[in-house]
């Protein structure tokens, strides 16, 4: 039977709701991806952050410990629109693994810009795995989260 780990970043909490409503649903373990470096608290200095980080391509640290990605076959990324893609630290989160023969799930919050350019971008780092089309978090129920899992 195929394991799924919901691996989620969320700034100000949406995509962490919408990344426990899927774990629960489908009875996933979670993972968080924290930064070494946390966001600064004021909303405007973070857009700042983002927008430098995008700009340099950066692949920010994750603190604490590693997740065990090898013991599952599908990783569902959680995470908020950040600039119009996934903020950068889904990207060191993808490329810090082998994630080769994985499939891989991306759900969005968003302000309104949906899942932006996810999906590609995280498809450009994820050497060998499979990433399903990018599904946006706004909104999210159990039902649509079972529809997205095939339950
Ligand atoms: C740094 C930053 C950049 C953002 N850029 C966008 C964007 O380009 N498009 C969009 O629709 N929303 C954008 N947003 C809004 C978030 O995607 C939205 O509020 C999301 O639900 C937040 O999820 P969270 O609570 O898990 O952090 C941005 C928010 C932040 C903090």
């Amino acid at each position: 039977m195929s394991k799924t780990l919901v691996a989620y970043f969320s700034y100000s909490g949406n995509a962490k709701k919408a990344a426990a409503l899927v774990a629960d649903t489908i009875g996933a373990d979670t993972y968080e991806i924290v930064p070494a470096v946390p966001y600064d608290a004021d909303y405007q200095k973070c857009v700042d952050e983002a927008r430098k980080e995008k700009a340099d391509n950066a692949r920010p640290a994750i603190a604490g410990a590693d997740a065990e990605v090898s013991a599952y076959d599908r990783i569902a990324l959680v995470f908020p629109n950040w600039c119009s893609t996934c903020p950068m630290i889904i990207l060191s989160f993808v490329e810090k693994y082998d994630l080769s023969g994985k499939t891989i799930d991306v759900i969005v919050t968003n302000g309104g810009g949906g899942v932006g350019n996810s999906q590609a971008d995280i498809a450009a780092s994820a050497k060998g795995a499979t990433v399903n089309t990018a599904v946006n978090g706004n909104d999210l129920t159990a039902d649509k989260v079972k529809e997205i899992f095939g339950l």
